[in-house]
């Protein structure tokens, strides 16, 4: 059965006050907070294994080394991939999108090839594209979204062709909450020889991800946004297309030999880490991942839907609300303007309150030119968030309303 309140004490952070308040954390898009055990897992590499890995003749660096290399398992085992060598550590979803662009993006992009993108994309599934577009030639798509948030389907298949050469989509929107449907995505994209990066920065806290069931060829999320730390994140890409990619970054941990008359490179995944890794990171999400596969993650959707469904209904009762992103198929936000009033003074006054949400564009902005609205205030759940936190959001909401309307 899955309990809130004891998820609850799982996550020392939630249990103060903010303002005078009791903290209603609401800004999960944007980070999650972190349970105990991963803060413990990190304590306690610092405090009795902490030295580099993979280079060390000692007993600390072999600890360290195991553990890190156990947290790349870890991930391939939340993923599902086939290899724990498809698993690069990055450090973040805009490293590893990045990381494909520059890499995937010199071995297999030419002058008139396409990469089609949402307009519903975070900066860092755009910008990226951006500028491999501009260093070859090639062209950005862009689907188009509905008034609801939902993606044009038929304008998607009308725009594949063999130019097509890669499709970059976001799994969950972070600024609408639209749960996209990438398995079908990837098949038509597959049909004409393109090849798919799935953003799952906003997706995988709130379902269950099998890479190998959808067929992405890349799949990229931050720890940071599940229940992890900062500072890490995962390039999950197909080992025979990894293996055709060269490096981006070249130094220490990448190379295989290195001479002034040339230098010959690891394998996969060392090939893509340059550097002394985010060790403690790596721990950190391994046990971010644990916690995660331990609770009963159809239990955690339920949840999660039932948070969502009851800020709907509220929603459609207080006036002057109105979401943006009102998609069949959604996770965890609800983004939302109040008549008149700027989204940064929402955020403001619901502070004032103990209520974090985000405020602004939400680094998407051309879904907010669409809408023709400068951002939102946005409220994004997570599994420790209750029915009670949802209608502290409303009182609160109520209260700015009487400030601002
Ligand atoms: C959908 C999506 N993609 C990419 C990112 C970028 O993630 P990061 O800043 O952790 O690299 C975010 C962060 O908000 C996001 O929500």
């Amino acid at each position: 059965m899955f309990d809130v309140n004891a998820i609850r004490k799982d996550f020392p952070i939630l249990h103060q006050e903010v303002n005078g308040k009791p903290l209603v954390y609401l800004d999960n898009g944007a980070t999650t907070q972190k349970p105990q055990c991963v803060i413990d897992a990190i304590n306690d590499y610092y405090n009795l294994d902490n030295s580099n890995v993979h280079r060390g003749a000692h007993t600390l660096a072999d600890r360290a080394t195991v553990a890190f290399e156990d947290a790349r398992k870890g991930v391939q085992q939340f993923l599902n991939a086939e290899h724990s060598e498809e698993i690069i550590w990055t450090r973040g979803t805009t490293e590893s999108i990045n990381i494909v662009a520059q890499s995937f993006g010199s071995q297999f992009i030419q002058a008139g090839d396409e990469i089609i993108v949402t307009a519903m994309e975070h900066h860092a599934n755009i910008v990226p594209w951006q500028m491999l577009c501009e260093r070859t030639g090639a062209e950005l798509k862009v689907i188009p979204v509905s008034d609801a948030g939902e993606l044009d389907m038929a304008a998607f298949s009308e725009m594949l062709s063999e130019k097509v050469k890669l499709v970059s989509v976001v799994h969950v929107s972070n600024a609408l909450g639209t749960v996209n449907p990438v398995a079908d995505i990837i098949e038509q994209a597959h049909g004409v020889g393109a090849k798919v990066l799935i953003d799952g920065a906003q997706a995988v806290a709130h379902f269950p991800v099998d890479v190998q069931a959808l067929k992405a060829d890349f799949y990229v999320f931050s720890a940071h946004k599940v229940f992890g730390p900062t500072g890490i994140g995962v390039l999950y890409g197909k080992k025979a297309l990894l293996d055709q990619m060269p490096p981006v970054q070249g130094g220490g941990e990448m190379i295989e030999k290195v001479s002034f008359s040339g230098t010959t490179y690891q394998g996969l995944p060392f090939k893509f880490e340059s550097g002394t890794p985010n060790i403690s990171g790596a721990i950190g999400l391994n046990a971010a991942l644990k916690y995660l596969m331990a609770q009963d993650r159809d239990a955690i959707a339920t949840h999660e839907d039932a948070l969502l469904k009851h800020a709907h209904e509220r929603a459609a009762k207080c006036d002057g609300m109105k979401l943006i992103g009102t998609a069949e198929n959604k996770a965890g936000v609800m983004s939302f303007l109040l008549d008149g009033a700027h989204p940064a003074d929402i955020g403001m006054l619901l502070d004032q309150q103990g209520v974090a949400v985000r405020t602004g564009h939400h680094c998407a902005m051309p879904i907010m030119d669409q809408y023709e609205i400068p951002g939102t205030a946005r409220a994004s759940f997570s599994i420790y968030n209750t029915i009670e936190e949802v209608d502290a959001l409303f009182d609160a909401i109520e209260k700015v309303k009487m400030f601002l309307m």
